[in-house]
């Protein structure tokens, strides 16, 4: 800019629109704000008014950027530059005089830079060369005293009527008045969803006695904005099957409402409270889904209903990456999801081929097991050869599986032996006394593990699809996102194992083999057994301490589906009621209206009391007739390969 100062050295008396008062209320204006960052949108004629602005602004260490908004400007390069969205709050002082004002006020509509992080203050000089106010319908302004005031002589009220100003807007219009100047602080309720611009004066400002103001600009407004004149917002939420006649107070009841899922009313109901005690309306809009695609073509749901701004609200959403890029989650809870799959544990069926028997020894355990015998085994083998006795092999052999088997093996050939070892009458003893100690040992454990194991159900997702239960579904959203969404997941953790459900058990069903049922035929399937339901617990719960029976409940199982998520209210990106709905909510929560919603409409688990006696499923015992049944065979082709030999060695005696 060193060109400009220059060109101010040389024409020191440049003539200007903008005079010293206005530098000095800008100026007073902008340290009263406590802004640090300022974006000056002046005519070109001003360039020496901009000059000092930014000389006399350095002093109290503000930053100073600007542009020329004059007819002369080609495009809204320099503009944009300057009132990007930042972190921090930008002071934007505007020359509402200039050629181009009102497109730049247009543009900064279009690109939402009317909002909270924006303090506009609009010095207007010369009000009385724009033409009148009076052409304006004068139902889309509000007025909050006297009608009479100039406010009303300029155009600056036409062009802010039809801006999308919001509750959020920080807008200060400066009217001159001789040396003074009055100030009117502007905003909307909302111009999208049918607000009034509102005006009201706030005082004034003068140059000796500075500023003379009724409020506290720099308070926090929305205790000023309370009463929303009754606009209406739009918010968008899920219900399945969509209701005919679907009326959003009947959410605010704690009674269930057909199609509508608990955390949907919960969180409804909150924001019904809020918007009764601001004065404002809902129109609902209803979808079938939570999250979509964020394409323009995909279908509505609530994700990208916000994101494309056709809708204000929706009450609940899960907090995952993609909808925190693209919308503006809140920080408040309003409730929480979880989901369950509930069953009736299956009584009949084979069940899964697992070796229980086996479970209450470590294979090291077994390890050394399988070593002891084999130590006997093979000392009983050394004392039996070193007394000479027939087939010793056999013998050794089998005394130890007999002892293990707590049986008594006698060798038939015990006559033909010699002489009689105390080495092989102590190893059979130390043989018989360990496998009476495993014994004892392996009985009690059993006995301990029964007792102790969790009741026979189905513990993950794996034995979920290895079970003969048919899977079906509770027809809401989330669930038709993870039939439609191949990567969408109940719970990430488990991806591989929805994958393998979605694969097995949901995608390849019968033609006409139930999928999608509502809750109340849900539970009555589980009920009636062979089948799992994926739904939310507090709907379940409410409708199974309805229904079920006490030996029911005893065979109810659950497996956790969804784990315990919070819900959160969802708006547009950069929504006006951003800070609006964040403070109403932190308001509630406080006064514990938030927690009274949800205790009410919330539901308990209901337990099977006492206990019933554990029963070892057929599939898990079955290890044990295997092992008959082999030992039979076995036992079976022993006699019949004995008798064959017996015979071989009788023809040889025959035929000699
Ligand atoms: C106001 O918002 C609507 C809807 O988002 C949009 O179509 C319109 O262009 C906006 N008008 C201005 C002046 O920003
Ligand atoms: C403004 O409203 C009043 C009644 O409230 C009506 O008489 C007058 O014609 C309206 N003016 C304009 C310009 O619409
Ligand atoms: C309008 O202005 C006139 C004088 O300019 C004043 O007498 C009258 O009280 C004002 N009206 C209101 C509603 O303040
Ligand atoms: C939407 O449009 C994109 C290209 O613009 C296309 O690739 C996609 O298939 C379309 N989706 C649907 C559901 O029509
Ligand atoms: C909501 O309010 C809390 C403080 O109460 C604040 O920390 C948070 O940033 C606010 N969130 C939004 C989105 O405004």
């Amino acid at each position: 800019m060193w060109y400009l100062a220059v060109v101010i050295s040389i024409f020191p008396c440049l003539i200007s629109g903008l005079d010293q008062n206005s530098l000095n209320f800008g100026i007073e204006y902008l340290r009263y704000r406590d802004l640090k960052f300022v974006c000056l949108l002046t005519c070109e004629k001003d360039i020496s008014w901009a000059l000092q602005f930014s000389k006399s602004s350095s002093r109290f260490m503000m930053a100073v950027s600007g542009a020329f908004i004059d007819d002369s400007m080609s495009d809204f390069e320099r503009v944009e530059n300057c009132l990007q969205r930042k972190l921090y709050p930008v002071g934007v002082l505007i020359d509402s005089g200039c050629g181009k004002t009102e497109e730049v006020m247009y543009f900064a509509s279009q690109n939402m830079w009317l909002d909270g992080n924006h303090k506009w203050v609009l010095i207007n000089d010369d009000g009385s060369e724009t033409e009148r106010y009076g052409d304006v319908d004068n139902n889309t302004v509000m007025f909050d005293n006297d009608k009479n005031s100039s406010i009303m002589d300029t155009g600056i009220m036409e062009v802010l009527s039809n801006l999308n100003i919001s509750v959020d807007a920080d807008i200060v219009v400066a009217e001159r008045d001789n040396s003074n100047y009055i100030l009117y602080d502007i905003f909307n309720y909302g111009k999208i969803q049918g607000g009034n611009l509102n005006v009201h004066e706030v005082g004034s400002w003068g140059p000796h006695n500075g500023f003379n103001l009724d409020i506290n600009l720099n308070g926090y407004k929305y205790y000023r904005r309370w009463d929303f004149q009754d606009i209406t917002m739009r918010m968008i939420l899920v219900a399945q099957p969509a209701p005919r006649h679907f009326d959003l107070e009947s959410l605010t009841k704690p009674t269930p409402v057909p199609g509508v899922a608990v955390i949907t009313q919960i969180s409804t109901a909150v924001l019904y409270d809020v918007a009764k005690m601001h004065n404002f309306r809902f129109t609902p809009t209803i979808t079938d889904r939570w999250i979509g695609e964020y394409e323009k073509n995909s279908s509505k749901v609530v994700t990208n209903a916000l994101y494309f701004r056709e809708q204000d609200i929706s009450p609940t959403i899960r907090r995952l990456k993609a909808v925190q890029e693209h919308n503006d989650v809140l920080n408040s809870p309003l409730t929480a999801i979880e989901t369950r799959y509930y069953y009736r544990i299956p009584t009949k069926g084979p069940g899964k081929y697992e070796n229980q028997f086996l479970r209450p020894l470590t294979p090291t355990a077994w390890w050394a097991v399988i070593a002891v015998s084999t130590l006997c085994a093979f000392l009983l083998l050394l004392s039996a050869m070193s007394e000479q006795r027939p087939s010793s092999l056999q013998y050794a052999v089998f005394s130890v599986v007999a002892s293990i088997c707590q049986q008594f093996f006698e060798d038939i050939d015990d006559g033909g032996t010699k002489r009689i070892s105390t080495a092989r009458k102590v190893t059979i003893l130390v043989t018989g006394l360990s496998c009476v100690l495993l014994y004892n040992y392996y009985t009690s454990s059993v006995v301990s593990w029964l007792l102790n194991g969790p009741p026979p159900s189905i513990n993950s997702l794996k034995e979920l699809l290895d079970s003969p239960l048919e899977l079906i579904f509770e027809d809401i959203g989330y669930t038709r996102s993870w039939l439609q969404n191949p990567l969408y997941y109940y719970n990430k953790r488990n991806a591989l194992m929805e994958d393998e459900l979605r694969k097995k058990k949901v995608l390849n069903k019968k033609k006409n083999a139930p999928l999608l049922v509502n809750l109340v035929e849900g539970i009555e399937m589980v009920q009636r057994g062979g089948f799992a339901y994926h739904t939310e617990v507090n709907s379940a719960n409410a409708l199974i301490s309805k229904t079920f029976t006490q030996d029911e409940l005893c065979e109810l199982g659950s497996l956790q589906s969804m784990e315990k998520t919070l819900l959160y209210p969802v708006l547009q990106k950069y929504s006006p009621f951003r800070e609006f709905m964040n403070w109403s909510i932190k308001r509630l929560t406080e006064q514990g209206i938030v927690s009274c919603i949800q205790l009410r409409r919330s539901s308990f688990e209901v337990k099977c009391e006492g206990s019933s006696p554990r029963a070892l499923a057929l599939g898990g015992a079955a290890p044990a007739f295997i092992l008959l049944a082999g030992g039979y065979f076995f036992a079976t082709v022993i006699m019949l390969i004995e008798r064959y030999v017996y015979k071989m060695k009788h023809s040889h005696v025959i035929l000699k």
